[in-house]
């Protein structure tokens, strides 16, 4: 059962969470009081959706299936993103990222910020991102205390709580974190959801203006495709714009090998590609299997930053293949976002 410990003040001038039963449901990350969040809708009543502050579209990564590669895509497509250029002001995109998986965020492992501290408050109480390789990002992860007195290491903290507080914590991530960065704001915050089609979509759904669009990850496995399917008929029921498919861990280029033909260790993308096509969403790319990208990730540096040279001498053809299929991706999702 969650109680108070399972939080971490984020400012010694909080009035951090009561025991109080209702307190805590209330204001799940302690924060100070503030105009009221959006309310989730009464039964039958109007959708009282608003936008984020500060940011001017929205990218959700999704996918009805867990493991399938969401939270890597949606680092590594954030910064794919920030390498390109604002076509109307032809500055770099102002990106930021949202990590909304509640109860196992990996946007602080991806970002080396792991057991960075807390985040700093501004005057009037929102959550100041916390940044890395030059890019802001807020989690979950970063909201927890660690179990070890005197540690930050939250590592083995875990979150349980039912979905009003689930609720309520996304509520809070969504509109309670500055993005102004310098009065200038983000042109795109990329969020990264859990798996799954229970109360953070939902939430994000009912609440979010999501002027922007949502991209969807799958591997080819059957498995993966039909929980997909199921992941996309959500988001449409609550209005979340769907941009198209990734196919994540499409197929395999060994680096070592003489051989160049793809192998597809999960089977051939002809299902993903008839799932596609029979819900009329477009494919943005096909990313292959590449070491590199799974160890850079656990080393919290992300693969689109890595050196081409070093990309190309441990992860052969697959990491090139890679690296220019999410260049790819990234600026599909960008003539997207526009057009929206
Ligand atoms: N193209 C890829 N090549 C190699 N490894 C990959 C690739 N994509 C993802 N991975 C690895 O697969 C694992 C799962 O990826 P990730 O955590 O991004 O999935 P997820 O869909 O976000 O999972 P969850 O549903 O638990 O949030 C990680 O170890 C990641 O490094
Ligand atoms: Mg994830």
């Amino acid at each position: 059962m969650f109680t108070s410990h399972h939080l971490r003040p984020i400012s010694k001038n909080l009035r951090f969470l009561s025991t109080s039963r209702r307190v805590q449901h209330e204001n799940p990350l302690g924060l100070p009081r503030r105009p009221p969040p959006p309310q989730m809708p009464r039964k039958g009543g109007p959708i009282q959706r608003r936008s984020i502050a500060n940011v001017d579209k929205v990218l959700v990564v999704a996918s009805g299936k867990g493991g399938v590669g969401k939270s890597t895509i949606a680092l590594n497509l954030a910064f794919a993103l920030a390498l390109r250029k604002n076509e109307q002001t032809n500055a770099p995109l102002r990106v930021g990222i949202l990590d909304l998986d509640i109860f196992g965020p990996s946007i602080p492992t991806l970002m080396a910020l792991k057991n960075a501290g807390e985040p700093a408050l501004t005057s009037v109480g929102s959550i100041l991102p916390m940044i890395n390789h030059g890019l802001p990002c807020m989690s979950m992860g970063f909201l927890i205390p660690s179990t070890i007195p005197g540690s930050d290491d939250n590592t083995d903290t875990p979150i349980v709580w039912r979905g009003l507080m689930v609720q309520k914590a996304v509520q809070q991530l969504l509109f309670d974190v500055d993005w102004s960065r310098d009065g200038q704001g983000l042109d795109i915050l990329v969020v990264d959801m859990p798996p799954g089609t229970g109360d953070v979509p939902l939430t994000l759904g009912q609440l979010v203006n999501v002027d922007g669009s949502c991209v969807i990850v799958s591997t080819p496995q059957d498995v993966a495709l039909s929980d997909v399917r199921k992941g996309i008929a959500m988001l449409r029921k609550v209005s979340v714009p769907i941009t198209g498919l990734i196919l994540n861990q499409s197929f395999y280029l060994c680096p070592g090998c003489n051989s160049h033909t793809p192998r597809y260790l999960f089977g051939k993308p002809d299902n993903f590609h008839d799932v596609a096509r029979k819900l009329d969403t477009p494919v943005l790319g096909e990313l292959p299997l590449v070491e590199g990208v799974s160890t850079s990730a656990d080393g919290g540096y992300p693969y689109v930053l890595t050196n081409i040279k070093m990309v190309e001498s441990t992860d052969g053809d697959g990491g090139l293949t890679w690296r220019s299929n999410m260049a790819q991706v990234a600026e599909r999702v960008t003539s997207a976002l526009w057009k929206s």
